[in-house]
């Protein structure tokens, strides 16, 4: 079977860092001193590969809370779809930011959190019906609605409106959406989607719409944001 991946512009490039133990203790413990941050805040919208636990509060069969996931992590399984870190998780360590929040588990919205959140939410696509079947995901366009949120509610608490737009300039931001697309969507037997579309149209599709999401980003004062293509996908069947 051929895949057609989508390919996004990679508007900025960042180094890939491999995981090493060191690096996942690190991330792991909370009250380690950092030195100074790169940049003010980063900001990550994507899917299980990225998420550090939103789904855990969604009713959705997706959910890693369990072993073997998070097995390379010293206090083990935490949301996470991976035996520890995730990539953005080494992108804010690099960045020297404070671990990345996941979106909503701040205490309240006066807490000052500026270093950025994660709203990435496990099945998630680029197309709102995607992952239908799996439960509850914070779509691509929901996690823009969160970001809004967060702008207006949290953010403008704590930062003046002279401040706001430089501080959002400077904030990275990492989109990491579209193999669910495919995963939970394309390529499976209970979604319309492959009868509707031919590849190729379908790709298209999905750029067209990620652009107008990349574009409400952009209106709400992100600058640097940073797409990442989507990888080798792999297929669960249901029967
Ligand atoms: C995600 O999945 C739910 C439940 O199947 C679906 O109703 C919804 O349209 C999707 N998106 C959001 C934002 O919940
Ligand atoms: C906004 O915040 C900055 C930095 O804290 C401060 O220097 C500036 O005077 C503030 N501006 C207004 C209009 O309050
Ligand atoms: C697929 O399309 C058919 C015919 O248009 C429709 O009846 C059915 O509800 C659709 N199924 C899904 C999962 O959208
Ligand atoms: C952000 O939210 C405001 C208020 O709800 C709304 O008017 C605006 O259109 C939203 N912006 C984007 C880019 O979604």
């Amino acid at each position: 079977m051929s895949l057609l991946f989508v390919s996004f512009l990679l508007i900025e490039i960042f180094g890939f860092v491999k995981p090493d133990a060191d690096h996942h203790d690190q991330i792991a413990r909370e009250n380690i001193v950092l030195p100074a941050p790169l940049v003010p805040g980063l900001y990550v919208f994507g899917d299980s590969q990225v998420d550090t636990s939103l789904s855990t509060n969604l009713n959705t069969l997706m959910t890693a809370t369990y072993m073997p996931y998070g097995i390379d992590f010293t206090i083990g399984a935490t949301g996470r779809f991976s035996n520890g870190a995730v990539i953005t998780d080494f992108i804010g360590h690099d960045l020297q930011l404070p671990t990345t929040l996941t979106y909503g588990a701040y205490k309240s919205l006066d807490e000052v959190v500026t270093s950025g959140f994660s709203y990435a939410s496990a099945s998630a696509g680029i197309l709102h019906k995607t992952g239908l079947e799996l439960g509850e995901n914070w779509s691509m366009g929901k996690q823009i609605a969160m970001f809004n949120k967060t702008v207006h509610e949290n953010l403008r608490r704590h930062i003046n409106n002279t401040e706001l737009p430089k501080y959002l300039s400077e904030c990275i931001f990492l989109v990491f959406i579209g193999a669910s697309d495919y995963e939970t969507n394309y390529l499976q037997v209970y979604s319309n989607t492959s009868t509707k579309y031919a590849n190729e149209e379908f790709g298209s599709l999905l750029a067209m719409k990620l652009a107008y999401q990349l574009k409400a980003l952009y209106e709400l004062g992100a600058r640097r944001i940073v797409v990442f293509e989507i990888g080798p996908t792999a297929v669960i069947r249901h029967h």
